[in-house]
């Protein structure tokens, strides 16, 4: 087999086979393949697409080029997550302590926030002591002891994509649904949960703009998932505006903290609860959605997910006294608050502006190597639909650097405003299952 040959079949269109795909998979992930050749494959198929089998065997390939995560030992049913990526998501640190509160086994690995989005593991590391480098064994052992784990993709986790990724990053490749769609399914096929719930977002701060490229996404993802017999569903979810009212490490953990303990912005709240309604049913603990809601619910009233966020910390290290009292969180030295110069009614939040705001604040990093000040974000205090008058607060930006006036005025500016009364934006826009 000669890599030219697939490259041109793929430029004219036509579908590759199992073994020309695993060719060259395996063939990349070795060094075989120059990364010419691999970015000309990749660029043909942004422009010809691929057909639903031809995506499950890239999957697949992928999913097995490293290790492939065996939670066998753990008993019951392991539920996942996964977020495409959003601005404010802190959702994992709600949704895992409240699924695993009722009873599903959360054995989850994450990543780390790059450029606007954040990343579970960073806001984790702003509680001291946590750490997110754990031993598969000591991941597997935690789980069976206290239903949640939460660490980062270990290394040896489908390089085949760490290669192609950082390839797709610089040669214009990586939005093409299904490249990102068997990037995305490979990672979490391999980290071997029973069941996967995808939190596919769109709008401004999301990597899918529409509501259309989403469910597009969605469907692709959802396919990969039957096809390879796991239990996969997809929520559509809005990103025209950040998640909650915080944006930033410890700001963030700190709303996931007031959320479970029943004082959560509505958005978020929402989301945790269809979300986690879903991964009930999927786990087999609950009939329906609508009787797992009613499971979560409950289990913010009666702070059973807060003590299972408590238990999770405590096992990974952190200093518990932070969740108790989330005061002792350092606040930036600098709170600068952003003031409306009109009165009106919130019609969108630019979710790109205020994340890449928050970066720029100090709170994100634009290269893997940056340094993150946990206290640095950005707090909203309007969201979509908030009627608002001249000399309101719209946001208070928190940081510890000098300057950063343009910042400001960014932040400022990604409030858009209308004379028109507005209706609040709903967070769930679709289900594929
Ligand atoms: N996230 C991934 O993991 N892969 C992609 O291709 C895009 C987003």
């Amino acid at each position: 087999m000669r890599m030219v040959d697939i490259i041109e079949k793929k430029r004219d269109g036509h579908a590759l086979s199992e073994q020309e795909i695993h060719f060259f998979v395996d063939g990349y992930s070795k060094g075989e393949i120059p990364d010419y050749q691999a970015s000309a494959l990749a660029m043909a198929i942004l422009f010809r697409g691929m057909e639903k089998q031809e995506i499950a065997h890239l999957t697949e390939a992928m999913m097995h080029s490293g290790d492939v995560i065996d939670l066998s030992s753990i008993s019951g049913v392991k539920v996942d997550k996964h977020s495409t990526g959003g601005v404010g998501d802190k959702t994992s640190l709600v949704l895992g302590p409240l699924v695993s509160a009722c009873g599903a086994k959360l054995a989850k690995m994450s990543g780390r926030g790059l450029g606007h989005t954040g990343g579970t593991l960073d806001k984790m590391e702003s509680v001291p002591g946590t750490t997110v480098s754990l031993t598969e064994e000591r991941f597997i052992h935690q789980v069976n002891d206290i239903g949640i784990a939460i660490m980062g993709q270990t290394a040896c986790i489908d390089p085949a994509d760490k290669k192609l990724y950082a390839l797709r990053d610089v040669t214009g490749t990586v939005e093409s649904i299904p490249l990102i769609a068997s990037s995305i399914m490979s990672k979490k096929l391999a980290s071997g949960a029973d069941t996967i719930l995808l939190d596919v977002k769109f709008g401004s701060g999301a990597f899918m703009k529409t509501l259309e490229s989403a469910k597009e996404l969605a469907t692709t993802m959802v396919g990969i998932g039957d096809s390879l017999h796991r239990d996969t569903r997809a929520i559509l979810t809005d990103m025209d505006e950040p998640l909650g009212l915080a944006v930033g490490n410890a700001l963030e953990v700190k709303e996931a903290i007031a959320t479970l303990q029943g004082k959560g912005p509505k958005d978020l709240v929402d989301l945790v609860t269809i979300a986690g309604g879903i991964m009930l049913e999927q786990a087999k603990l609950a009939q329906t959605r609508e009787e797992g809601e009613k499971r979560i619910q409950e289990a913010i009233a009666s702070g059973a997910g807060f003590e299972k966020l408590k238990q999770l910390f405590a096992s990974q290290g952190g200093d518990i006294s932070y969740l108790d009292h989330p005061e002792k969180f350092p606040l930036a030295k600098r709170q600068v608050e952003i003031i409306s110069d009109r009165d009106g009614f919130v019609t969108h939040i630019d979710s790109l502006a205020i994340g890449v705001s928050s970066m720029q604040l100090g709170g994100g990093r634009a290269t893997l190597d940056d340094a993150i000040d946990m206290s640095a974000g950005i707090l909203l205090h309007k969201k979509v639909g908030d009627k608002v008058e001249r000399g309101d607060v719209l946001a208070v930006c928190h940081t510890n650097k000098e300057g950063c006036e343009e910042v400001f005025a960014n932040v400022k500016n990604a409030f858009n405003l209308s004379d028109e009364e507005v209706a609040t934006r709903c967070i769930v826009h679709d289900y594929v299952c």
